[in-house]
């Protein structure tokens, strides 16, 4: 998998989701085959949460994958190792390409995440990547030392996260663009950071803290970006999608 945009299909049912990718590959296959004929349109990277997976189950995945999209399952396991194996072995046979835990969990926990994800995907010659959610956008420095009682500065936690995760042997973490570029710098440029929070310029930042364009994200290094509502809400959410691509990818 090299550089990608990933599209958060934060959308509350299966129908509205396909409905709104439909007209997406339709548009773009329309454009593309004005440019040249001969050139085959991949169909978008998607992101698929917890609202959608356990509103409509599985067949979501399945409807996805039938329509060519690589599928991330954000579903940010969390819970004893033996668990999250059995349930990770569940993901794994569904076909997903990327899917996740909390590096809370600990080093065990994410190596028999991975142990798995393995087994469920053992029919798949692509193997899904595994990555690691350091600490959540939503938890600041604040609820980190009151409650949570993590006396260390936030960006060491993530860092050591970051590491155990490597550690583990997943394949990256979630993470601000902001902390792209130190978490290679830390656990190599091979480990991925696949990276939420962006807006095109001028969008509004919404709920977002922290937010950052393709073009930055691709300069700190990202190896991915997960983009929400600059495309599911643009006017023009083709436009929006191609603008990512080609501020991101070049
Ligand atoms: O609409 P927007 O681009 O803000 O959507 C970002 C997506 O990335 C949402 O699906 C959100 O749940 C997810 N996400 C995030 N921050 C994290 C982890 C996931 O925004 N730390």
């Amino acid at each position: 998998m090299g550089k990608d945009v990933i599209i958060a299909c934060d959308f509350a049912s299966a129908e509205e989701t396909i409905r709104f990718l439909d007209r997406l590959n339709k548009i773009r296959s329309e454009v593309v085959r004005c440019d040249d004929i001969s050139v085959s349109v991949s169909r978008p990277f998607v992101k698929i949460g917890m609202e959608l997976f356990y509103a409509e189950g599985p067949g979501i995945i399945t409807s996805l994958k039938e329509r060519g999209h690589k599928v991330f399952l954000d579903l940010k396991l969390h819970d004893i190792p033996n668990t999250v194996k059995k349930s990770m072995q569940v993901l794994g046979a569904y076909g997903v390409d990327m899917v996740n835990v909390h590096a809370g969990g600990g080093i065990a926990m994410m190596k028999a995440a991975r142990e798995g994800l393995m087994l469920g995907a053992a029919r798949y010659a692509e193997k899904p990547k595994l990555i690691a959610v350091t600490q959540l956008t939503s938890t600041d420095e604040a609820v980190m030392h009151n409650e949570l009682l993590i006396d260390m500065p936030l960006k060491d936690v993530v860092k050591q996260y970051a590491l155990n995760a490597r550690e583990a042997g997943l394949d990256g973490v979630v993470c601000s663009a902001h902390e792209a570029a130190e978490i290679h710098m830390t656990c190599g440029m091979d480990f991925l950071t696949v990276t939420p929070g962006i807006r095109l310029a001028g969008d509004s930042k919404g709920d977002q803290k922290r937010v950052m364009t393709p073009a930055d994200a691709r300069d700190q290094g990202a190896d991915y970006i997960v983009v929400g509502r600059s495309i599911t809400a643009a006017s023009n959410p083709i436009e929006a999608y191609q603008t990512c691509r080609a501020d991101f990818i070049g």
